[in-house]
């Protein structure tokens, strides 16, 4: 299925806008760098990517992605080390990903060197574009969409891939309370959980609302069918800390299976912290919470990276985390910073040079 691609053509912008940026003030996701790349699926095969500039699509209104959804996509972090080395994180886990989504929507898979080399002739064009500063990082929209036409309900038979970068800072910009949810459901058996899936997180954008207008900023997803067992959040995947555990719920059919979150399982494992990948239910984390011994709560994903939680909420209930000096979040967040950032040794082989 690979294909080796010799030449990307790159069609540069005539004007950067890379001087308009405080790239010491970067939000989150809110600034484009000058080019992206495009590569379009047509007559039952991927065509040649292309980097071009950074600009509006135009589509047909009756294009698939906009009636039934037909849309994935994947999130990673260029970085830049002391001598300006380009470094990404475990990327060919998100190629695979992007691709166990695009399946279970009925979208063409991608070959693999039309991602890395498409990848890679992006970040070498926008280079100037990845932020050196501690906490900031290069963030990579790698999707792919159905460009198709059609009113038929049934996939399309033209799509998109894109890749768009943007400068960013941190994804909270504070304190991160959540809450448990109750009554809504991100995901079921048997459906597209486990996707990254566009429609994953426009139904869950409702009930986060909700949540907002409560003071929290996330929710913890609970189990569809009995709303007994801790999920996953929004935007990232869940760690809790009972004593001196580090607990995570198992993947499943309805779990994005975060790149973060298995990178955090090896790291705390190879510090000695005792880890526990098991089911763990709402009413020992409540329990936990009243008689002291829940230590700690994070998120962990490619945007939030680590995101210790401040406290959270469970039917009417508010429960604070207690603020302890040294966290695992802290240690484990250094821990992969350093690594994705060329700062320490990666015993692993997760960093990968540009
Ligand atoms: N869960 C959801 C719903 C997400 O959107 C993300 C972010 O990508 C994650 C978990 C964390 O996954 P990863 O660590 O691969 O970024
Ligand atoms: C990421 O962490 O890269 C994600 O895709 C989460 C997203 C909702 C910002």
């Amino acid at each position: 299925m690979d294909t080796l691609i010799n030449d990307i053509e790159v069609i540069k912008t005539k004007k950067t806008k890379i001087h308009d940026v405080d790239f010491d003030n970067l939000s989150f996701g809110k600034t484009f760098s000058d080019h992206m790349l495009e590569c379009d699926y047509k007559d039952g095969k991927w065509q040649a990517p292309k980097v071009v500039p950074y600009a509006p699509i135009s589509l047909d209104p009756s294009a698939k992605i906009f009636h039934y959804g037909q849309s994935v996509f994947e999130g990673m972090k260029a970085y830049k080390d002391e001598n300006d080395n380009v470094l990404l994180f475990r990327p060919i886990d998100n190629f695979k990903r992007l691709n166990i989504s695009s399946k279970r929507l009925a979208m063409p898979e991608l070959p693999e060197a039309y991602f890395m080399e498409g990848l890679k002739a992006l970040l070498k064009v926008d280079s100037d574009w990845i932020p050196k500063n501690d906490g900031s990082s290069l963030y990579i929209r790698p999707f792919v969409f159905a460009t198709g036409k059609g009113f038929h309900a049934s996939p399309a038979d033209e799509y998109k891939f894109v890749i768009a970068t943007a400068p960013s800072g941190s994804y909270f910009a504070g304190k991160v309370k959540v809450l448990i949810e109750e009554k809504y459901s991100r995901s079921a058996n048997g459906g597209v959980g486990f996707a990254k899936a566009g429609g994953n997180y426009a139904g869950q954008f409702y009930p986060t609302q909700l949540a907002i207008e409560k003071g929290y900023q996330q929710v913890i997803w609970t189990d569809d069918n009995t709303h007994e067992y801790i999920e996953e959040a929004g935007a990232m995947n869940i760690f809790i800390r009972i004593n001196d555990t580090l607990i995570t719920g198992p993947t499943s059919d309805r779990i994005l299976d975060g790149i973060t979150r298995k990178s955090i399982i090896e790291l705390a494992e190879a510090e000695g912290i005792p880890v526990e990948v098991r089911k763990i239910s709402v009413s020992e984390v409540v329990t936990a919470a009243k008689n002291g011994t829940l230590k700690e709560m994070f998120g962990a994903g490619t945007a939030a990276v680590i995101s210790p939680i401040a406290g959270f909420g469970y039917k009417d209930e508010d429960f604070d985390l207690p603020e302890l000096e040294n966290t695992y979040a802290s240690s484990l967040k250094k821990r992969i910073t350093d690594i994705q950032t060329n700062k320490s040794e990666d015993p692993f082989g997760w960093r990968y040079n540009v």
